[in-house]
């Protein structure tokens, strides 16, 4: 029988909204989609990392370039930690439910914690290229209990044609979704701590023939 994180998880997941919303329009915009303990295990586990680094935006080491893109510091999940191991196992229920519903042939999943300072920012960019990259979703959850208006932070999400679709505050518990390479996003400068788990699903670039 499934342990207590699987039978809270598959009573409290509402996938479905999830795979709907990705199949409909390519992303969405959810509460309440994690069990709230794991949700505050998440936020304390993101407030007692002390190793975050500043993020890079690729190939070089372009220091200058980089401050101007993003301020974010980071922290990649490595599952040493029992919140971040649960955070992996959701993950992991959701690819696999992706996968079944949507047919995506995700493969992978990486994450990583991401703290932005206050003044810290991320300007508009996608995540994943066209035959660039395997990225394929995206996602965002946020880890601030206590987030005002006039905070800043907010997340601002465009689609392929430059509209913006919406600037979303980053409160404790909301997750955000959206295919890699369709949505171009900003992190708002934030006057706050702002903290979040980002992840990305995968898939091979290239699958070898014997897998199919
Ligand atoms: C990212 C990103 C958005 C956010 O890490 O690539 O765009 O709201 N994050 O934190
Ligand atoms: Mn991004």
């Amino acid at each position: 029988m499934a342990d207590p994180l699987h039978r809270t998880l598959s009573q409290s997941l509402p996938l479905n909204d999830i795979a709907s919303a990705l199949a409909e329009s390519g992303w969405g915009i959810f509460n309440g989609v994690l069990p709230w303990p794991l949700t505050l295990r998440l936020q304390e586990r993101a407030l007692a990392i002390r190793s975050y680094e500043r993020a890079g935006i690729g190939r070089e080491q372009d220091h200058r370039l980089n401050a101007f893109v993003r301020r974010d510091r980071v922290t990649w999940v490595e599952g040493t930690d029992p919140a971040e191991r649960d955070w992996l196992t959701w993950a992991e229920g959701l690819r696999v439910y992706l996968n079944r519903s949507l047919m995506l042939g995700l493969t992978g999943f990486e994450s990583h914690f991401a703290h932005y300072p206050a003044g810290a920012f991320y300007r508009k960019h996608l995540d994943a290229f066209r035959g660039q990259s395997n990225r394929v979703i995206s996602l965002v959850f946020y880890l601030n209990p206590a987030w005002a208006p006039g905070d800043g932070g907010e997340l601002a999400l465009f689609d392929a044609s430059g509209l913006e679709l919406g600037r979303f505050p980053p409160t404790l518990g909301t997750l955000a979704i959206y295919l890699s390479e369709e949505f171009p996003h900003e992190v708002l400068p934030t006057g706050v701590d702002r903290f979040s788990l980002t992840g990305w699903f995968r898939c091979r670039a290239e699958l070898p023939l014997n897998n199919l």
